[in-house]
């Protein structure tokens, strides 16, 4: 490195002065942000340690940034597992880690119920690289053991699914996928390790889009994957060749956010449970879904895994299909349609046209994600805030 304190040229100094300023007196309270692409090394045994991965040296972004693992050793702490390998967005995590359990030729079984983008992921991408996919009711044992292939490598689900808030038995399947020898993969994102620890629960392989509740202010696009070191070091190679690496001030957005993870969750979790009762009231509707309400059909399920609260996403239809959606959305002002979850702020969308376009309207409709489904992401506000906005968007129906 050139020494700028020296007499030197402008042109040089505008290279490298002010390359690395280190307080050696005091240290920081939160880890720096690593913007960097490339590390320096003093040797080439230094630098063959750091890619054999004998020491924890960094080298190039796209394999490694220290906010990158420090976010990894965050969650893998939070989901009580051994390792995480952090994406740059939950289709990455899941990627990443379905390609690493999958070859040409193999079959993987999953829940009908997922998440859009995972859904084409399944029907649209792996059967081009020569691996097919079932899917069925995952809470069927019998329907999954008749699926079954000698080419089934996984079991695919959702903690709470995606917009109808299914809750999956963790145990159950757990157990199923070890009986069966296949590995478990769930989808965490709507629960987050403050409610719901799937690992300790016996299943493999934990993922979230961590774009959501993880991340929580809508500003840091990712995913993660966590589970035993062996499997997960095949998932981080993936993602290492496919291009998948969490960028470093995502991460640090992340880590940033995890210190007010529970709290977060404690309150989308109460603001969601008072705003379903309230909405049980309303008579404009044909349904309200959520785990934390006595109606759901999995309640007692539900208050078994998640005892401390069923966290802040909720469903309900309204009467009338899409013209009567339309006019609520129009008439809700504070609460802005967004085609995400898990803000502190409070939003709704409508799975048929967002998070769910991705099935055909048979498929939708099978499913039970009618025109008339509104997903609401209840928020961190003050929930009479909340019921207020709500009810004025009634009053206009
Ligand atoms: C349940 C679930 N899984 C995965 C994803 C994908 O996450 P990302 O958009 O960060 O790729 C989403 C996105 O909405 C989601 O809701």
């Amino acid at each position: 490195m050139f020494d700028t304190q020296q007499k030197r040229s402008l042109t040089t100094q505008a290279v490298h002065a002010g390359e690395l300023i280190v307080p050696n007196t005091s240290h920081p309270l939160s880890q720096p942000i690593y913007q960097a692409t490339v590390y320096g090394f003093d040797s080439l045994e230094a630098v063959d340690e750091a890619m054999s991965g004998a020491t924890q040296g960094y080298a190039y972004y796209r394999i490694a940034t220290p906010n990158q693992v420090a976010f990894e050793q965050a969650m893998a702490t939070l989901e009580r597992g051994e390792t995480a390998y952090a994406s740059s967005s939950g289709m990455g995590a899941i990627f990443a880690s379905l390609s690493a359990a999958v070859q040409s030729g193999d079959h993987i079984i999953a829940d009908r119920r997922i998440y859009g983008s995972t859904y084409s992921l399944l029907t649209n991408q792996f059967p081009r690289f020569g691996v097919e996919t079932t899917f069925l009711e995952i809470a069927d044992s019998d329907a999954v053991r008749a699926a079954v292939r000698p080419t089934t490598r996984l079991l695919y689900f959702e903690t709470i699914g995606n917009p109808l808030l299914q809750v999956a038995d963790l145990e159950k399947l757990a157990a199923l996928g070890h009986e069966l020898g296949l590995l478990t993969f769930v989808d965490s994102t709507f629960t987050s390790p403050a409610l719901l620890r799937p690992l300790e629960w016996g299943i493999d392989v934990v993922l979230h889009a961590t774009t959501k509740y993880i991340g929580g202010h809508s500003d840091a696009l990712g995913g993660i994957a966590v589970g035993r070191t062996s499997f997960i070091t095949s998932a981080r190679q993936t993602g290492m060749v496919m291009g998948l690496a969490q960028g470093p001030f995502d991460s640090w957005l992340n880590v940033r956010s995890l210190k007010t993870l529970p709290l977060r969750m404690a309150t989308h979790s109460r603001n969601a449970l008072a705003v379903a009762r309230w909405l049980e009231g309303q008579s404009a509707l044909q349904q309200v879904i959520y785990p934390g309400l006595p109606s759901h059909p999995q309640h007692e399920l539900a208050t078994r895994l998640m005892p401390e609260g069923c966290g802040g996403m909720l469903s309900f239809e309204l009467e009338g299909g899409l013209p009567t959606v339309r006019r609520f959305i129009k008439a809700l002002k504070a609460i802005p349609f967004a085609p995400s979850l898990a803000d502190v702020t409070t939003t709704i969308t409508h799975p048929a046209t967002t998070s769910h376009r991705p099935f055909s309207p048979e498929e939708r409709l099978k499913l039970g994600i009618t025109e008339g489904l509104l997903r609401l992401s209840v928020g961190i506000e003050d929930v009479a805030d909340i019921i207020e906005e709500l009810d004025i968007a009634f009053k206009a129906l």
